[in-house]
Formats: structure tokens, C-alpha cells, sequence
């Protein structure tokens, strides 16, 4: 019998919609999901939506609708991008489901008979965005550090939730179970919650502020508090307590969560596990936040970047390529599309796509699409057979770790390897030369790529079996094993191999905007635009030397200002480090405004020269063409004085 694997994502609030937080979340779920299947495991992948409470309720009245109507709409968004993401969840759940429903209120019953739900009055801070009461020291100037709202005082008769007396349970639960929390960070943190006394949660909501809810199974004048109803859906969609795939799969449960919903998943999901006498789930994994100008990208801020735009633009592998290698599991990372742009170029149209096209060509030409039979091998060809055979392993543990970008940064290594040996090896000479040499490497060549394909798969399903498709494959997709990808040599082509079309193409593109809009409700169009690069010609040679003379920085503007008489030049204040006097030719090309805090390139030992009567001490980079004027900006923020090399 297969080993099992079920991997959850959090349950979307249904109270805006999807944005690349969501995406981000869901994508590696499915990465995980389709590594499990390619390590031969019996997965199960559930995703879904969390349709109840005040929010809900607050969304509905703003769009005029009733919950009910309200939360179908909503709801069917986030099931119908799924698809158009390539994500391959088995189940999609809504807390409005009858089935979830039950189990919420069979729950509720066996934590009450267990004498952990006891009746009381409370007055606390509670925060609307949140759904829950704070404690004063959890906030930040007063306000809940996630809606940057003040709470409101709010006194009432509620249930209660015994958590604190599985506190040192779970302490004990997290010390014997390393990985039970990741990255160890989050586990800490949970840990330095823990090492406080845990107050009790309040777990009802009466029916006389709120009825949108599941109403509690020993009490009709109170509903269910949102997170309460919400967790239980990890086990609902598995039909617990009846049918057999609660018991298939619960015991290799993993969530993936980001870390706002640490706390939930953290303690309140284990201690009422334990309550209800089922067994904790076997990982918890916390990813960062995808920020905006260092905010956090969140409905609430509005400034929300949407998946499809970006896919409609570069293409779904290209984003979540992207997405994938960018972040650090567990850490944030600041979301532009410029960085998507570079990486679409650099790794999948350059290093990835040209490597296919070149290698399939090369069969075409020299073998009529027919993989011949590789001769004997030689050094340089058992040195790219060990990496591409070390890489499977090494990859395997990477995911397993949760080190996604680490994985793809391995793949890419070899990628990088294969073409390296190309131009090493020079199949053009050979051709003209010696056909048993040329064979081999060509074979060589092949099944480095028939390795990476299968490894990109999880990451990049379209593409990498496009790639299979191509390289003539009879096994494609979840069809491959990783223990096919381990012996060399596992399988030829059944097909011939033909040239293909560039697997992603170029993005001729300076200047690219954020599509981050202020309200979910606006349906304006991107405002990416396109525009091609005029290909510039080369100009003379300087010696590395001459170029070690240039001192280059990275500067923020702090200021700039209008030199009054002149047509073309701005008065700029350069922090490098120290601030600097700088006038550059931007004038009708940038707005003054538009200017501060944009990170630039400058040549910051140029001898000073006075324009417009103001002394200039550097020279910013830029390049014009037919459209306009181009400054030259580092992809990612990088702090102001780094020196470029
Ligand atoms: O919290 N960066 O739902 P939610 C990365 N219904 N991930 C982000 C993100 C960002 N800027 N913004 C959102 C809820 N996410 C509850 C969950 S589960 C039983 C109930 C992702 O719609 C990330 O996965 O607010 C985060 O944890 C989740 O969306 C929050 O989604």
C-alpha cells in the first residue's frame, strides 16, 4: 500500500476576492501535492472557501446582497481560478456545506460532553476584521496590528472553550514533534505564546448581533464562532466521523498557512483536536507575506495584486515560476513585476526555453528527429549524468523540507550545466566530424532534459509536459516517478523529436507597472504596457580595469526640484549613503513628485561639473530609445550606498 500525503490550504474568507497571497498559498499546496504524487504517494488535496460570520455578513450588505447570495458569488470566483491556476485539488469545501455543518456541531457536542465548554460573561476588546476578542497587549498604539483598526469594547454571555487546560499539552506535543510547526521560527513563536497563560476561547456569537453561522447543537441563541466552525473543515472534508478517508488520510495531514493564522492553526486547531479525542495533524507550515511597498498585500489595505491579470500577461508558468523561486518558505518577500519580468527572461526564456529548443533542434538536424544510441561515455559526459542523477535526490530532500526556491535553484544549476556542456562539447563540429561522439552527447543531452522536465512538473506542469511532449515521451505529467528520474536511461522516445515553439517567449518589456488597484471592486484593465527595447549596437571595448574605475551605487531620491530656467534638468538630493547634489536631464520624462524614493544607479566618482548653476556630484543611469526616457533601477529593493559590481 502507498504512502498517503494530504495537504490543506487555508479556507479563503469569501469577503473579497483572490488575490496573489491566495494564489501564492494555493500553489504551493499544489507543488506539494503533485511532488508527493511524483514520489509515488496516495495524495488527497483540499482547498475551499470560509463563508461565515460578521465580515461575511458586512461584505453582503456593502454589494447589496443577502449572505447566502453574497457568499455563492464570492465563493465560485475562488473555485473557478483554481483551474486557470493548474491547481489539482480533490475537493473543494465551503463552510456553508450541510456535511461540514455536522461535524461542526458533532464537534461542539463531544468537546461539551468532555466538560471543556462552560458559559460565561466577558468584556473584551474585540476587532470586527479579526472576528476576535485581543488582549491589550497583543495591540499595537491601541489598534489590531492587522486592520490598523481600534477594537471595540464589547460585553457578553458567551461559551467558553477549556484551552487553557491543554496548554501543557501541546507545549509537550511541540517539543517531542520538531517538525510539528516550520520553519522553526513560527514553532518558536507558538512556543513564546505558549510560555504565557493561554486564556480560554470564546466560541459563540449570539444570535441577537449575529445569526450567520452554525447554530450550537446545545444552545439555538448562539451561533458558532467563525474560527471554531472553520478549522473542523480540515476534517469535515474527509467525512469524518464516518466513511474511510478520514482514516486514510488524516494521520499525514500538513496544512499550509501564511503567518496571520499562526495562532488559529497553532493552538486553537491541536488543543480542540485533543478535546475531541482525534489525534493532531502531522504539519504545520507557515509561509511569509507577499508585500507591497513593504505593506502587507491584504483586502483590507486594498492593495491587491490579481493572479489572472498577470497570467493573461506572462503566461500561468511563467507566475508561478515566479512566485515559487521568489520567496523564501517562511519568509516575505516584496512582490514586483519587473522581478517577474527578469526572471521570465532570464531562467525560463533564456537558460530553460533556449535549452529545449537548441537541444531539439540539434536532434531534428543531425538525427531527422530519431534519438540515436549513445557510444562510449567520456569524463565530461559521466560528470552531467552524476549531477543530473545527484539532482533528483538532493531535490527530494529539498521538498521535503519545504525549501521550494532551494529545489528550483538546484534544477536550474544543472539546466545551467547542460547548456554549459553544449557549447563544451560543440555538437556542430562534431556533426561534421564524428557521428559516434556526437551520439553520445546527444543522448547525454537528453536525458539530463528528460530528468528536469520530470522534476519541473510539480512546479510547472504545462510547460514541463510540454517539454515531455516534445522530447517524445511516452510518460508525461503525474505519469513519472521520481524512481523513474533516478535511472538513467529509463526511457527513449516513442515519438520523433521535433522542433518546437519557444516554450516561453521574451518579454520585451522596460517598464512594467504594478497592477495592484485600491478596491477589489475595480474592474480596470492592468496598466501594464508594452513596449518593444530598441535593440542597441555595441560601442567600443574598455579593459575590466577601465570599468573597475566606475563607482556605481545604488541611491534613493530623497528630494528633487525643478532648476527654474531649465527645460530639461531637476535639481535631485541622492542618498547614497551620504546625500548627494545631483542634476539629471529628467525634466517632461518623470514628474518631480514621481521621483522621491525611487531607487536609482549612479556614477558617484565623476569629477563635479556645474549645470544651471548647480554644482552636480554624480551621474544617474538611464537609456532613452524611441519611447522615451528609461531609468535604470535594481529589480528588488536594495539598500541605498551598495555598490554595483
Ligand atoms: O484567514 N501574502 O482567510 P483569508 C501571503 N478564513 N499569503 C497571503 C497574503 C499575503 N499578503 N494574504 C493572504 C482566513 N494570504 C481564514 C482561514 S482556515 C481554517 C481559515 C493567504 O482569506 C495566506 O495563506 O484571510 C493566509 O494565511 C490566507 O491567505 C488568509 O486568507
Amino acid at each position: 500500500m502507498s504512502e498517503r500525503f494530504y495537504i490543506t490550504t487555508p479556507i479563503y474568507y469569501v469577503n473579497a476576492e483572490p488575490h496573489i497571497g491566495h494564489a501564492y498559498t494555493t500553489i504551493v499546496a499544489d507543488v506539494l501535492n503533485r511532488f508527493h504524487i511524483l514520489s509515488g504517494m496516495d495524495t488527497f488535496f483540499l482547498t475551499g472557501t470560509d463563508e461565515h460570520g460578521d465580515k461575511i455578513v458586512k461584505a453582503a450588505e456593502q454589494s447589496s446582497e443577502s449572505p447566502k447570495e453574497y457568499v455563492d458569488r464570492i465563493s465560485r470566483m475562488f473555485r473557478e481560478l483554481w483551474p486557470r491556476l493548474n491547481i489539482s485539488n480533490n475537493q473543494f469545501i465551503r463552510t456553508t456545506d450541510p456535511d461540514h455543518q455536522e461535524t461542526v456541531r458533532l464537534i461542539l457536542s463531544r468537546v461539551k460532553e468532555k466538560g471543556d465548554i462552560y458559559f460565561s460573561e466577558y468584556e473584551g476588546l474585540y476587532c470586527f476584521g479579526c472576528e476576535r476578542f485581543y488582549t491589550e497587549k497583543e495591540l499595537v498604539d491601541g489598534k489590531c496590528p492587522d486592520h490598523q483598526t481600534e477594537p471595540e469594547v464589547i460585553k457578553e454571555a458567551n461559551y467558553f472553550f477549556r484551552m487553557s487546560r491543554y496548554q501543557q499539552w501541546l507545549i509537550d506535543h511541540i517539543h517531542a514533534n520538531p517538525g510539528f510547526i516550520r520553519p522553526e521560527r513560527y514553532k518558536n513563536e507558538v512556543l513564546s505564546f505558549l510560555s504565557e497563560p493561554l486564556d480560554d476561547l470564546c466560541i459563540s456569537r449570539p444570535k441577537s448581533r449575529l445569526t450567520w453561522g452554525i447554530t450550537l447543537p446545545f444552545d439555538d441563541n448562539f451561533v458558532t464562532y467563525v474560527w471554531f466552525d472553520a478549522l473542523i473543515n480540515y476534517i469535515s472534508a474527509l467525512g469524518y466521523p464516518s466513511g474511510s478517508r478520514f482514516e486514510t488520510y488524516w494521520p499525514s495531514a500538513q496544512h499550509v498557512i501564511a503567518k496571520d493564522i499562526l495562532k488559529p492553526h497553532g493552538i486553537y486547531w491541536p488543543c480542540m483536536l485533543k478535546s475531541a479525542g482525534i489525534e493532531p495533524y502531522r504539519h504545520l507550515n507557515v509561509h511569509g507575506y507577499w508585500n507591497i511597498s513593504r505593506d502587507k498585500m491584504s483586502k483590507s489595505l486594498g492593495n491587491v495584486v490579481r493572479p489572472l491579470e498577470l497570467v493573461d500577461i506572462y503566461g500561468l508558468d511563467a507566475f508561478r515560476y515566479f512566485l515559487l523561486r521568489e520567496m523564501v518558505f517562511g519568509l516575505d518577500s516584496e512582490f514586483s513585476e519587473a522581478a517577474l519580468v527578469s526572471r521570465l527572461n532570464a531562467d525560463l526564456a533564456n537558460d530553460l526555453g533556449n535549452l529545449v529548443s537548441r537541444s531539439l533542434t540539434m536532434v531534428e538536424k543531425y538525427f531527422k528527429g530519431d534519438l540515436p544510441e549513445p557510444g562510449v561515455a567520456r569524463a565530461p559526459d559521466e560528470a552531467l549524468k552524476q549531477s543530473a542523477l545527484d539532482l533528483v535526490d538532493a531535490y527530494g530532500a529539498m521538498m521535503r523540507d519545504l525549501g521550494l526556491h532551494k529545489a528550483l535553484m538546484a534544477v536550474w544549476e544543472v539546466i545551467s550545466r547542460v547548456n554549459k556542456y553544449i557549447d563544451e562539447m560543440a555538437p556542430w563540429v562534431l556533426a561534421k566530424s564524428d557521428t559516434e561522439r556526437l551520439s553520445t552527447v546527444i543522448c547525454y543531452i537528453f536525458e539530463t532534459l528528460r530528468i528536469v522536465a520530470g522534476l519541473l512538473w510539480p512546479f510547472i506542469p504545462e510547460s514541463a509536459q510540454k517539454i515531455q511532449s516534445q522530447l517524445g515521451l511516452a510518460r508525461q505529467g503525474k505519469d513519472v516517478t521520481l524512481q523513474d528520474l533516478r535511472v538513467w536511461g529509463a526511457e527513449r522516445p516513442v515519438r520523433p523529436i521535433t522542433k518546437a515553439p519557444s516554450l516561453f517567449p521574451r518579454i520585451e518589456k522596460k517598464e512594467v507597472e504594478i497592477s495592484a488597484t485600491p478596491k477589489a471592486d475595480d474592474k480596470s484593465p492592468s496598466p501594464s504596457k508594452d513596449r518593444t527595447v530598441a535593440s542597441p549596437g555595441v560601442q567600443g571595448v574598455i579593459t575590466y580595469e577601465d570599468f573597475q574605475k566606475m563607482d556605481l551605487r545604488i541611491g534613493v531620491i530623497r528630494a528633487a526640484e525643478t532648476i527654474p530656467g531649465s527645460k530639461k534638468l531637476i535639481k535631485l538630493t541622492v542618498d547614497i549613503g551620504e546625500e548627494r547634489t545631483v542634476v539629471a536631464g529628467l525634466k517632461g520624462h518623470y514628474a518631480e513628485q514621481a521621483l522621491v524614493g525611487k531607487e536609482i544607479l549612479l556614477v558617484a566618482n565623476l569629477k563635479p561639473a556645474t549645470l544651471m548653476g548647480v554644482e552636480s556630484h554624480g551621474m544617474i543611469l538611464a537609456a532613452t530609445d524611441s519611447s522615451g526616457l528609461h531609468l535604470l533601477v535594481p529589480d528588488t529593493e536594495a539598500v541605498a550606498g551598495t555598490r554595483v559590481k
